[in-house]
């Protein structure tokens, strides 16, 4: 299972709703304290991503402004600028723009036909062919995998927040509303239209910087099928904090998990050992919490820090029976059980041939066995 880098989506919009007007000139949205918090934000990321249609109407230089947080780079080891990325399906790019000629390395993450057409009129960056079209996810594991991106930062515009947040792969809004209106139906809105997450994201924070209000946002929802979404490896987390608080035990597994709806509604949590049964499962726990049929669970997502059971001492029902039985068709998972009390158990393998859909993310075993590293070799 591929990972990929934190993503977070950076923008400020009018008071309408909009990103820029449509005359040449950039519309400076932030206030001044705003633009120093983004320069913070750039300084903590390892690479700044951009489409090309912000290279041509902004002609932006993407810096670290501030010589004392490039020196703090330079001084944790990393470069002193953040990488450069800019998404281009034609290869399109004006080889003059600020962009170029500023700053660290350079990346134009394109297309076979945009890589050939930068071949013919090269700008000063690497060039990385994605296939006939580009998808989204290959672009993320590239940063991560190839050039070592743990977190992104994504400054615009309208057209690539939509498809990050719309495929589920933003872990992150970071959104300035700024006190001015725009009013001009032909300029870019942050968000067009198509189909987003239902139900409602986390507020994480709201800051007010001048006149300006940042609000930081988390989705929620899960992903489908077997494609893990940002807001499922949230979940997932969630389900290996929880983890953690179970009581100490010598002879069972401390686990977390949490039921999430398809609408990114948390619907029930539970932890091994919760309350005052001494016996009981995570996934055990959190389901009893309830109500058998409940329609919002042939939708749901189990998200659990170690793989559900098959064979258990303690009850007669395993919870991987438990979670077929309650009409779950999707499990997240950072752990396989180990042979620590059962043999060969293989509950993924168990909801697989029973038509669910498992995801593995073994991003989070760590975690998921930090409270368990007593009952492991
Ligand atoms: N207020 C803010 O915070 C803020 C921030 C950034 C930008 N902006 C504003 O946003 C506007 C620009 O936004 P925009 O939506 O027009 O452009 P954009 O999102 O910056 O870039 C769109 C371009 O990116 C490339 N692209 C997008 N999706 C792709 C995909 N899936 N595969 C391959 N290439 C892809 C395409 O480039 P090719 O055409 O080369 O194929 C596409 O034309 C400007 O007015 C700018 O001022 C505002």
């Amino acid at each position: 299972m591929p990972s990929y880098p934190y993503v977070l989506l950076s923008a400020a919009v009018s008071l309408d709703g909009y990103l820029d007007d449509t005359t040449p000139e950039r519309l400076l949205l932030s206030s001044p304290a705003d633009f120093d918090r983004v320069d913070e934000v750039r300084a903590s990321v390892d690479a700044i991503l951009i489409g090309a249609g912000t290279i041509r109407a902004d002609n932006p230089r993407l810096l670290v402004n501030s010589a004392e947080r490039r020196a703090a780079r330079v001084a944790a080891g990393k470069p002193e600028y953040p990488l450069k990325v800019t998404v281009s399906a034609s290869g399109e790019l004006d080889p003059t723009a600020n962009f170029w000629h500023t700053g660290g390395e350079k990346l134009v993450c394109t297309t076979d036909k945009g890589a050939e057409r930068l071949r013919r009129t090269p700008v000063a960056a690497d060039v990385v062919a994605l296939g006939a079209e580009l998808d989204w996810r290959d672009l993320l594991r590239h940063l991560h995998e190839v050039r070592g991106v743990d977190r992104l930062m994504v400054e615009g515009g309208g057209t690539i927040h939509t498809q990050l947040l719309q495929q589920g792969l933003a872990d992150e809004l970071q959104l300035v509303l700024a006190p001015l209106f725009v009013g001009d139906p032909d300029a870019p809105r942050l968000f067009g239209p198509g189909g987003y997450q239902e139900g409602r994201l986390r507020l994480l924070e709201t800051r007010r910087i001048e006149d300006v209000v940042l609000m930081r946002y988390q989705p929620t929802a899960p992903g489908t099928g077997t494609l893990p979404s940002a807001a499922d490896r949230h979940w997932l987390a969630l389900a290996c904090e929880l983890a953690a608080q179970c009581p100490p035990s010598r002879t069972a597994f401390s686990v977390g998990a949490v039921v999430v709806a398809a609408d990114g509604t948390e619907l029930a949590r539970g932890h091994s050992r919760e309350g005052d049964d001494p016996v009981v499962h995570a996934e055990e726990a959190a389901l009893a919490k309830l109500a058998p049929g409940d329609p919002r669970l042939a939708s749901a997502t189990v998200y659990t820090s170690l793989e559900p059971c098959t064979h258990r001492a303690s009850r007669p029902v395993p919870c991987a029976r438990l979670i077929l039985e309650a009409g779950v068709r999707r499990v997240v998972t950072a752990w396989r059980e180990p042979d620590t009390f059962v043999a060969g158990a293989d509950g993924s393998g168990l909801l697989a041939a029973a038509g669910v859909d498992v995801l593995v993310l073994p991003e989070y075993e760590t975690q998921a066995k930090a409270p368990n590293a007593h009952l492991l070799p």
